[in-house]
């Protein structure tokens, strides 16, 4: 039994070899010494030579422990050549489809399996609620109840059939909790987050993955209440461990352990540091070398106990024997790397997350092009037979194969060892447009403007190495000469596509930014093309929600298309061309102005003055807002009790018919308004949701169930608790009032 193999091996493991299990280094360091001096029980960021050595040196030690490897394979195994690179996880959010994700999550797990990783530090479960913050792009948006979706499905995927399962990797819920919620939006600042706060909205997506096992969890930089998460004894212990029953493993982020030293100072050396972390019940310590001589020091200065240090390394070595990593450590799978790495099959996968993840936010009527097109075997859209259609394309990131990747992709940004992934496995919305118009149509492309350019930041560097932490971001100077070039091109053009939105160095960790505006030469290029005339399309390669410019309003349509992914720029050209039905929702809200936010959907209600007075309080677009190509009309709404127990389920059906000539993919979204509330609380929230096709012409009546357990609100002395009385279902294509149909209902006492 596994328990008895555990104990056999502790007992003949020396106090380094014990310390040594729980940390975790960076492969792109001296692995001599993290192996042999420091016996390693873990690496992550490497590369295929780096890991054959690394076993090589566990071969060359005293019990020959396995290391386990873990990697930032978030949306695609970012740090290997050639793997699928997805869409990032909040343009996948946009789809919506659990069912999508847990497809990606599994063919990410059978890619980052075969090359020897055991571990993927993702989903990212954060709620995105400041859109300054640099890693919106990595979460799932704005809201619990679709993040706690989206994320059990990919926990699921990672996952697979369980540890034994070959190609099952662990899933990492991260970052417990309230790493999102910054200060001014600046990454990793204080969280002023109250215990009832975090349980009304950021606790529950964490609860649903650690009751349906996730295997790990990741905690966040920051401090809560003046205490780091990586010591905080109540949300690790009293919630995590207690409360919801979690036995998994936890890691801490990042150097945690030295941060409380070096940056936080709140312990005053590393063997202070070592026994508190390993007291409040880490067990894997992320790439803090001073971990070690730090806990060895502990234990001799009687600052932790040697039981406390057992306990950590149990939880690891169980891992380890759960996935059978001692009779085969997994290493690199040459034939299944050949065969499944970035195999056409998950290129496939990988379009179909793309064309899911794209949103229309505004459209004349221009899209799709040509009143929409027919696709021939290859893909390409067949002649209508009418006048060839010329089109301009213009816009810096029409053709930036690695922005269009997004963050952890490789590259740029968080760039593992890799200088990017092959140009050629990555379709540009110019590749993609040149590849797919019908052959008599003209495809012509002038940049029209600059972004930016990267100085050393001024406020130094903050890493103890003396390793500057990021550049600054300089905006490009608008250029007379590119907006001349692109505007000669319209001029002969019947439609223009404009290709905006924010560069890979304004996204990602310590990347947060102070505007949330295009920037560089974009805005100019906009207004110079609208100016034309013509019909604009804009499409908005952006990380997460910008503020548009004026000239947007002039557009004929927007889509927003996140970072996309390798097939990204082809399932553009299919939505502009339509070869494909828009169906994207977003998951999160667009701001007007960067200092309009907080725009999520679920404020709290009723603070009469709560408003600008020089701006409405409403956003640009509305969590779940996205168009189709075809209009869907909500009839008819109705619940099936108006009384319900509290230990029931409350169901409800919604008519809905596809008045237009295309077909539908439509999100029917249900949010529930507690009428009167104890404290008070959101005005309403998303609690359930149904994806349905229909055809043209066609009517379908939806039915929606929730649990009358899930109409809670958390009461003043921080317990969730459904409080009996009357309850709104609110139903309909968005979160926007003017989108929703009503019914009430009662939950009884
Ligand atoms: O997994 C990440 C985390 O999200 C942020 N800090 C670094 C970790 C490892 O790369």
């Amino acid at each position: 039994p596994v328990e008895d193999r555990i104990a056999d091996l502790l007992a003949r493991m020396t106090r380094e070899e014990k310390v040594g299990q729980m940390m975790q280094l960076d492969a792109r360091d001296d692995l001599e010494d993290q192996v042999l001096r420091r016996h390693v029980g873990s690496i992550l960021h490497t590369s295929p030579e780096r890991l054959v050595r690394a076993h090589e040196l566990v071969s060359q030690t005293r019990l020959r422990i396995p290391l386990m490897v873990g990697e930032d394979a978030i949306h695609g195994h970012s740090f290997f050549e050639g793997a699928t690179i997805f869409p990032t996880q909040l343009g996948m959010a946009a789809s919506w489809d659990t069912d999508l994700l847990e497809r990606v999550a599994r063919t990410t797990a059978v890619e980052v399996s075969a090359t020897g990783v055991h571990w993927t530090f993702s989903p990212v479960l954060c709620i995105a609620r400041d859109l300054r913050w640099g890693r919106v792009d990595e979460s799932f948006g704005e809201d619990p109840f679709l993040i706690g979706e989206l994320a059990s499905a990919m926990v699921r995927g990672y996952q697979g059939g369980g540890l034994t399962d070959e190609t099952a990797i662990l899933a990492t819920a991260k970052h417990f909790a309230g790493y999102s919620e910054t200060q001014g939006g600046r990454d990793a600042s204080e969280a002023d987050l109250s215990p009832r706060k975090l349980r009304s909205w950021f606790l529950p997506p964490f609860e649903r993955v650690a009751r349906e096992g996730c295997r790990t969890f990741m905690l966040g930089y920051q401090s809560i209440d003046g205490v780091p998460i990586t010591v905080n004894d109540w949300l690790l212990n009293d919630v995590l461990r207690g409360e919801w029953g979690y036995t998994g493993t936890l890691i801490t982020d990042w150097d945690n352990v030295g941060r409380m030293v070096w940056e936080q100072k709140v312990q005053p050396d590393y063997a202070h540091a070592a026994a508190a972390a390993v007291r409040a019940g880490n067990d894997m310590i992320m790439n803090t070398p001073g971990f070690f001589d730090g806990a060895l020091e502990a234990i001799e200065r009687g600052l932790l106990d040697e039981a406390d240090l057992d306990r950590a390394v149990t939880r690891i070595l169980r891992l380890k024997f759960e996935f059978g990593l001692f009779e085969n450590p997994r290493r690199p799978d040459s034939a299944r790397i050949a065969s499944d790495v970035g195999s056409e099959a998950h290129a496939r996968l990988n379009l179909e997350a793309a064309r899911r993840g794209l949103v229309l936010l505004r459209n004349d009527g221009t899209l799709p092009l040509a009143g929409g097109l027919t696709a021939d075997d290859d893909g390409r859209a067949v002649p209508t037979g009418e006048d060839p259609l010329r089109i301009a394309v213009a816009g810096p990131l029409a053709d930036d194969a690695q922005t269009q990747l997004g963050d952890w992709a490789g590259g740029s940004g968080q760039a593992g060892w890799l200088d990017g992934q092959p140009r050629e496995m990555i379709t540009t919305v110019l590749d993609g447009l040149r590849e797919h118009v019908p052959g008599d149509w003209s495809v012509r492309y002038a940049p029209g403007a600059e972004i930016a350019t990267l100085e050393p930041h001024p406020d130094g560097p903050t890493y103890p190495d003396g390793q500057p932490r990021m550049p600054i971001v300089k905006p490009a100077a608008p250029d007379d000469r590119l907006i001349a070039d692109a505007v000669a091109e319209a001029q002969d053009a019947d439609v223009l596509v404009a290709v905006v939105g924010d560069r890979i160095e304004l996204v990602g960790e310590g990347r947060s930014t102070a505007t949330l505006e295009l920037i560089g030469g974009q805005i100019a290029l906009l207004d110079a093309l609208v100016a034309t005339g013509k019909p604009v399309v804009v499409v908005l390669l952006a990380s997460k929600p910008l503020v548009l410019p004026p000239s947007v309003q002039d557009a004929a349509a927007l889509v927003w298309a996140a970072n996309p992914g390798m097939r990204g720029g082809r399932a553009v050209a299919e939505l502009l061309l339509g070869l494909i039905e828009p169906s994207g929702r977003l998951p999160i809200s667009f701001a007007r102005h960067a200092g309009q936010q907080p725009t999520y959907y679920n404020q709290i209600r009723g603070q009469h003055a709560d408003r600008y007075a020089d701006l409405t309080q409403s956003p640009a677009f509305a969590f779940g807002e996205g168009l189709s190509y075809t209009t869907v009309t909500y009839e008819d709404l109705h619940v099936a009790d108006d009384s319900v127990p509290a230990g029931a389920t409350v169901r409800a059906e919604v008519r809905l018919t596809n008045t237009g000539s295309r077909p539908a993919r439509e999100v029917v979204q249900a949010y529930i308004r507690d009428e009167v509330t104890s404290v008070s609380w959101a005005d309403k929230e998303l609690k359930a949701y149904r994806i349905v096709e229909i055809d043209p012409g066609e009517t379908k009546t939806v039915a929606l169930e929730l649990p009358a357990a899930d109409c809670s609100i958390v009461d003043a002395a921080g317990r969730r608790v459904v409080e009996p009385g009357l309850f709104t279902l609110l139903v309909g294509p968005s979160s926007r009032a003017e989108d929703l149909l009503s019914a009430t209902f009662s939950i009884e006492g």
